[in-house]
């Protein structure tokens, strides 16, 4: 085997938790001479197709980032259009996503947004909280460092002090400490970074960059990105057993 050929590949094996950034929707729409609008709205049919795909493959959790805490940058028009398109989203898809048996988290800065999107949010997720196919995490107002602070914050809140503070204690602050870490973090849309998405989380995560639009990322495009984790050597930052046996003998 040459030194870069791919190490395994189990077929069986599939990742518990993928998270997700969907980027490529103002490209999608302006290639089609459309609005911005039009791109982010078919990348919210595109997550409920890929939701689909996830649940049938047996993944337990996902998270898509829908807006970043810097996504306030962005022109009014299009900021209020992605407001009103996660609203509309929740009424058109809450009962379809409640059928598929997916249960709804919201994880980000709830103080930002009006009461009305809150409202929508809380009852999203308690009217999902008993379905237990996949947990989908919706990252809005959301953003790596300042879930790393909010957790801080917290745990200082609830009187931990310095000794007690360790990774496991402040994951458990963490806006998804109900969930594991990823195990694929996919990225859409032709760039290589990870824009402030799950920091904390994604230490240990697989990364697989896509250069499809997020609203042409389907079925195909999960599975390659499956394949892919397959062929990934997941070592934690030990090393394998059998490696770890000949370094000893040496
Ligand atoms: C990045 O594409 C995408 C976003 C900032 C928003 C993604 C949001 C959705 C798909 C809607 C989610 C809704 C729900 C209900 C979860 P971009 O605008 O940066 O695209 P570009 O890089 O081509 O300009």
């Amino acid at each position: 085997m040459s030194s870069c050929a791919p190490v395994s590949s189990e077929t069986s094996i599939v990742p518990r938790h993928v998270a997700i950034v969907m980027d490529g929707n103002g490209r999608w729409a302006k290639k089609r001479f459309l609005p911005r609008f039009f791109g982010h709205k078919a990348g919210v049919d595109s997550l409920v197709k890929v939701v689909q795909a996830c649940i049938d493959r047996k993944i337990e959790y996902v998270t898509v980032f829908a807006f970043s805490s810097e996504n306030w940058k962005r022109p009014s028009d299009e900021v209020s259009g992605l407001m009103g398109l996660v609203l509309a989203a929740v009424s058109r898809y809450l009962a379809r996503m409640g059928s598929m048996g997916v249960r709804i988290r919201i994880v980000g800065d709830r103080d930002a947004v009006s009461d009305k999107l809150r409202a929508a949010w809380n009852e999203a997720e308690t009217a999902t909280q008993h379905n237990t196919k996949l947990t989908l995490s919706v990252a809005f107002n959301y953003g790596g460092r300042w879930d790393v602070v909010q957790a801080c914050k917290q745990a200082m809140r609830a009187g931990v002090s310095p000794d007690q503070l360790d990774e496991a204690k402040l994951s458990q602050f963490m806006a998804m400490s109900y969930a594991p870490d990823p195990d694929l973090f996919i990225r859409t849309g032709g760039e290589v970074r990870i824009s402030n998405f799950l920091l904390w989380q994604v230490a240990y995560s697989e990364f697989v960059f896509s250069d499809c639009l997020w609203p042409e990322f389907g079925e195909t495009q999960l599975d390659a990105a499956i394949q892919e984790f397959r062929l990934r050597d997941r070592r934690f930052g030990g090393v394998k057993t059998a490696d770890a046996v000949a370094a000893l003998g040496a």
